[in-house]
């Protein structure tokens, strides 16, 4: 991919004397869902996939991006002298520019601009996180060039400012943390109410992790995701008035179950059960990782998919059927959907014996049901960004 990223400077910019290359990875969530924001635990891991960056710093004050995978785009440009503000016009450009703009925002002002050509191969809209990887490998090269001193973590947080106002996409956390501060074979463990967090290695003897896709990209996703964000803020809010609690984070099961007719609306009901039982859930499955209990680590991950489907409604009749299917093919320990959901993709457990016929089943029934043929990504869990 540096090859690839490289050559496409070159046919873009015509040189590659100076230009510097880097790498961050998308990511995979394994269960806590919906739960970033509402103060709950989630487990994602980076993944050796994700976007490639070649990257030239230029004597004045533009920044020039270019994308190997939005070549209609062409070249975008942008003038750091004029005041750089979200708009439609940036295209995908939005992404690396909000952070530029988050950088200013922290007193960090590029002292001149750059030329930058991006390559990935998270396939788009999959819901693995390219948005997260672009905005975390931007940062990172900016802090490499320009000699600026964030930690990882800041990056991570960075790039949520920036989605979050750039993008107008209301996200949590986890998707900029898990592509930061990615380490190889090991899954995070992140705490969203104070962002201390744990490496789990992942040693899934004789079993990998495969990611379907259900080729489903919802148009609405921003709009229902930050639906599901208010529905759930709704549900806090009227628990908060007869218990003492700062987010649905801070109630277990039992308590939830004491308290839910305080939440007088039935949606708002049934989102605030979803988040208090899916980080229970999460917790109790890094218990189970670590207790070498893949067992009940795969039930979790089921009835997250149920919860998904039922309570939070972010599944989607597709990925429903990846899901369901996959639960009856002999040895699939766990699948469930995965990221923001309303399409995306499905993340299995599967034992090695068993992915061929996992592979031929699914692709039988979605084909049967849906009319389309899923992709399947074996995936393995890297580091966080590095320079090439
Ligand atoms: C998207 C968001 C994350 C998280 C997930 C759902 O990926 O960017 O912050 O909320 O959805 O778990």
């Amino acid at each position: 991919m540096k090859e690839t990223v490289l050559k496409g400077f070159e046919k873009v910019f015509h040189t590659t004397d100076g230009v510097k290359c880097y790498f961050a990875p998308g990511r995979v969530n394994l269960i806590g869902e919906h739960t970033d924001y509402n103060g709950g635990h989630v487990f994602p891991c980076a993944l050796t996939i994700g976007t490639y960056a070649a990257v030239k710093e230029r004597d004045d004050m533009k920044v020039r991006f270019y994308s190997m995978n939005f070549e209609n785009a062409g070249v975008i440009e942008a003038d750091l002298k004029k005041d750089i503000e979200p708009s439609n016009e940036w295209k995908w450009a939005a992404y690396p520019l909000g952070i530029v703009w988050t950088f200013e925002k922290r007193g960090k002002k590029l002292p001149h601009g750059f030329d930058m050509v991006i390559a990935g191969n998270i396939p788009n809209g999959s819901g693995l996180s390219s948005s997260a990887s672009l905005e975390v490998l931007t940062g990172y090269m900016l802090n490499d060039i320009y000699g600026f001193d964030f930690t990882n973590e800041d990056l991570a947080l960075i790039g949520q400012y920036s989605e979050n106002n750039f993008n107008g996409m209301n996200c949590g956390i986890m998707d900029q943390f898990a592509s930061a501060m990615g380490k190889k074979d090991n899954a995070i463990f992140l705490d969203t109410a104070t962002l201390n967090f744990e490496y789990a290695p992942i040693k899934l003897d004789g079993a990998k992790i495969v990611v379907t896709n259900s080729l489903v990209k919802h148009s609405l996703v921003t709009s229902a995701y930050n639906d599901r964000r208010k529905e759930s803020t709704e549900a806090l809010e009227a628990l908060k008035k007869v218990i003492d609690i700062k987010t649905l984070g801070d109630l277990n099961e039992e308590e939830f179950e004491a308290h839910k007719d305080a939440i007088r609306d039935e949606i708002a009901r049934k989102r605030g059960k979803h988040a208090v039982y899916e980080n229970r859930r999460t917790i109790k499955a890094v218990e189970a990782l670590k207790n070498n209990d893949l067992k009940t680590f795969g039930e979790l991950m089921n009835a997250s998919h149920v919860s998904l489907r039922d309570d939070y409604e972010t599944s989607c009749p597709e990925c429903d059927v990846l899901a369901e299917t996959a639960w009856t093919v002999p040895g699939v320990i766990g699948s469930r959907i995965t990221g923001g959901g309303f399409g995306g993709c499905t993340v299995s457990i599967v034992k090695d014996e068993a992915i061929d016929n996992f592979k031929e089943t699914l692709t039988k029934v979605y084909s049967e049901k849906v009319g389309k043929t899923p992709e399947f990504y074996v995936v393995e869990i890297g580091d966080g960004p590095y320079k090439l």
